[in-house]
C-alpha cells in the first residue's frame, strides 16, 4: 500500500542517514511503497543547498546499491528531487519556525494530509530539546494526519537515564507515536522466531519447561573494536549488545503465545516475558555473570583491546559478557537462558540453540546410564540464516545403534539478497503504523533494571583484564558457567 508522509530527518548530514536511511527510503520508492506523494526534509547545522543535498542522497544510493542491477538510471534523481535541506541548529527556536513553514509548504505541495514522521538520527542528548520544540513550535499536526517519532539506540545508559530520556520526549509524543528502533528486530531471522514457535505444532507443543532443558543465545563477533573505540569506551558489550538486542531475543524466545498475532498482543506478551526474568542480587550476579576483555591473540599478531587506537591503557570496559538468566514465565518457569556476546571471538556467528530435555530411558543400550544425545534446535541468524535440528537415528548394521544426524535448512545467497535491509522494513512498518518490530518503553525499562544490577556490581569491583585471548571463545569462566550446571555451549567452533 502506498503511504504519503513528510519525513523530517534530524541529523540529515550524518552517517546513519547516509548509510541506512536514504538507501532504505529509496528501496521503498523503487518498490512503489512510496510513490510521488512524499517529501523529506533533512536538517543539520551544515549549510548545504538543496542541490548539494540531492547529490549526497544520490551518492548514498549509489554507494549502497552498486550491485543491485538497477536499470532505471533516472530513478535516483527523481527520488532525490523529493528532498529538501534546512540548515538548522536544534537548540535554536527560530529554526523550528522556518522548519514549520517549509513543512507546511511541502504538506500542501505533495498533498501529505498532515502525516509526519520525525526521525531523530542524532545523539540522544538532543532528543528532549527536539521533541519539546516540535510541540512548542507547532510542527505536530493536529488534523487526521499522524505524527510519529522514530528514535535510535542508545536509549540511556541505565534505567535512570533511560527514564529521563523517555520523560523528555513523552511530553510531546505518546507511547503509541514513538517508534524505538532496535535494528535486530528488523532482521528477518529474528522476526521468524514467533513464526517458528507459534506456527508449528511440533515446536509449539514442545516449548515448555517439561521439554526444554536450556536456551542459549550467542552473538559472537570475530572483529575487534575497529574504529568505534570512542563510542565503545563509554558503552561496552553490556550496553552495546545485551540490554537491547539480546534482551529482545530473550523475550521473543520466552514469551507466552499471544491470542492474536498483532502488535498490541505481541508486545504485551514480550513485556510480560522481560518482566518475568529473575532479578538478581549482587551475590547472584557474581555467580551468574562473567565479563571479559580481549588480549592479544596467541601469535601476538592482533592488538589487545587496551592497545587499540582510542582506548584507555587501563580500560575496564568489557568486550565480552556471558550470563545465565532465569525466566519465570509460566510455561518456561525455571528454564535457564545462557547468553553470550563478545568481540574477537573464534568465529562470527549469531545463533540461538534450544536444547531439549533428555529424560527418557535409553532402551537401545544395555547400559542404563548411557544417555541418548539431546535434541537441539539451532536458529542461525547471521551470517548463516536458517535452522538445524539435531536428532537421533539408527545408523550402521551392527546392532541397534543410534547416532545424531543434522537436518539443515539454510537460505541461499540469492534468497538472502532478496530480504530487505532491516531499516527498509522498519521504516515501512513505521509508515504503516505497525509497532510489532519496535521496542516498547516497558521492555526497555525492565531490561535496564535487570542489567543495572549487573553493571552496578561490576562497577564496584576492578576486573582482572585482559582475561581472554583474541580468537578464543572468551574467558574460561564463561564455559564454567555451564559446566557447573552439567551443560556446555552448543556453539563451540573450537571443538
Ligand atoms: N551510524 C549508525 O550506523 C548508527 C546505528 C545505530 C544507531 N545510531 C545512532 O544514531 C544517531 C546518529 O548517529 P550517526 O552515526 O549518524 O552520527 P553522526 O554521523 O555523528 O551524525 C550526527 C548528526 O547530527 C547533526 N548534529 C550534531 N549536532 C547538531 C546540532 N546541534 N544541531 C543540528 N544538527 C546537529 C550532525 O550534522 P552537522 O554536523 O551538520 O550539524 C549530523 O548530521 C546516534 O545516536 C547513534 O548512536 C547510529
Amino acid at each position: 500500500m502506498n503511504q504519503k508522509a513528510l519525513f523530517i530527518i534530524f541529523g540529515g548530514t550524518g552517517d546513519l542517514a547516509y548509510r541506512k536511511l536514504y538507501p532504505a527510503l529509496f528501496n521503498l520508492y523503487e518498490k512503489g511503497y512510496l510513490k510521488e506523494d512524499f517529501a523529506v526534509i533533512g536538517t543539520a547545522r551544515r549549510p548545504w543547498s538543496n542541490d548539494h543535498y540531492h547529490e549526497v542522497v544520490m551518492s548514498a544510493i549509489e554507494d549502497a546499491g552498486r550491485d543491485s542491477g538497477r536499470t532505471n538510471d533516472d530513478l535516483p534523481r527523481k527520488f532525490a528531487n523529493h528532498f529538501y535541506y534546512q540548515s538548522h541548529n536544534v537548540d535554536d527556536v527560530d529554526h523550528y519556525v522556518a522548519l514549520r513553514k517549509l513543512a507546511d509548504e511541502l504538506d500542501e505541495k505533495y498533498q501529505l494530509e498532515g502525516n509526519r514522521i520525525f526521525y531523530l538520527a542524532m545523539a540522544p542528548r538532543f532528543f528532549g530539546t527536539i521533541a519539546g520544540h516540535l510541540k512548542d513550535q507547532q510542527l505536530l499536526t493536529d488534523g487526521d494526519g499522524f505524527n510519529r517519532l522514530i528514535i535510535e539506540k542508545p536509549f540511556g545508559r541505565d534505567y535512570p537515564s533511560a527514564k529521563e530520556l523517555n520523560d523528555s520526549i513523552s511530553g510531546s509524543f505518546k507511547e503509541e507515536q514513538i517508534f524505538r528502533i532496535d535494528h535486530y528486530l528488523g532482521k528477518e531471522p529474528i522476526q521468524s522466531i514467533a513464526g517458528l514457535r507459534f506456527g508449528n505444532a511440533l515446536f509449539n507443543s514442545l516449548w515448555s519447561k517439561e521439554h526444554i532443558d536450556n536456551i542459549q543465545i550467542t552473538l559472537a563477533e570475530s572483529l575487534g573494536v575497529e574504529e568505534r573505540a570512542g563510542y565503545y569506551e563509554t558503552a561496552g558489550a553490556m550496553r552495546d549488545m545485551v540490554q537491547n538486542h539480546i534482551m529482545q531475543i530473550v523475550s521473543l524466545l520466552t514469551m507466552e503465545r499471544p491470542d492474536v498475532f498483532d502488535p498490541s498482543h505481541l508486545r504485551e506478551k514480550k513485556i510480560e516475558a522481560v518482566e518475568n526474568i529473575q532479578m538478581y542480587s549482587k551475590e547472584e550476579v557474581d555467580q551468574n555473570f562473567v565479563r571479559g576483555q580481549y588480549g592479544e591473540d596467541e601469535f601476538k599478531t592482533q592488538l589487545a583491546y587496551r592497545d587499540e587506537e582510542g582506548t584507555d591503557d587501563n580500560s575496564q570496559i568489557e568486550t565480552f559478557v556471558a550470563g545465565k538468566l532465569i525466566t519465570h514465565n509460566p510455561s518456561l518457569d525455571g528454564v535457564p537462558i545462557y547468553i553470550r556476546t563478545g568481540k574477537r571471538l573464534t568465529k562470527k556467528s549469531t545463533q540461538v540453540n534450544i536444547v531439549f530435555k533428555n529424560n527418557d530411558k535409553n532402551i537401545f543400550s544395555d547400559n542404563p546410564d548411557e544417555k541418548l544425545e539431546t535434541n537441539v534446535l539451532t536458529m542461525h541468524i547471521e551470517p548463516d540464516q536458517g535452522f538445524t535440528l539435531e536428532f537421533n537415528t539408527k545408523t550402521g548394521n551392527q546392532g541397534y545403534k543410534l547416532s545424531p544426524v543434522h537436518l539443515r535448512y539454510r537460505k541461499t545467497a540469492a534468497e538472502k539478497a532478496r530480504i530487505p535491509d532491516a531499516y527498509e522494513g522498519l521504516i515501512r512498518d513505521a509508515l504503516a503504523g505497525d509497532k510489532t518490530n519496535f521496542a516498547h518503553w516497558h521492555e526497555v525499562a525492565q531490561a535496564w533494571k535487570i542489567m543495572d544490577v549487573v553493571r552496578n556490581t561490576w562497577d564496584a569491583e576492578t576486573p582482572d583484564f585482559p582475561n581472554y585471548v583474541s580468537g578464543s571463545m572468551g574467558p574460561q569462566a564463561a564455559d564454567d558457567l555451564l559446566t557447573r550446571d552439567g551443560r556446555e555451549w552448543v556453539f563451540n567452533p573450537r571443538k
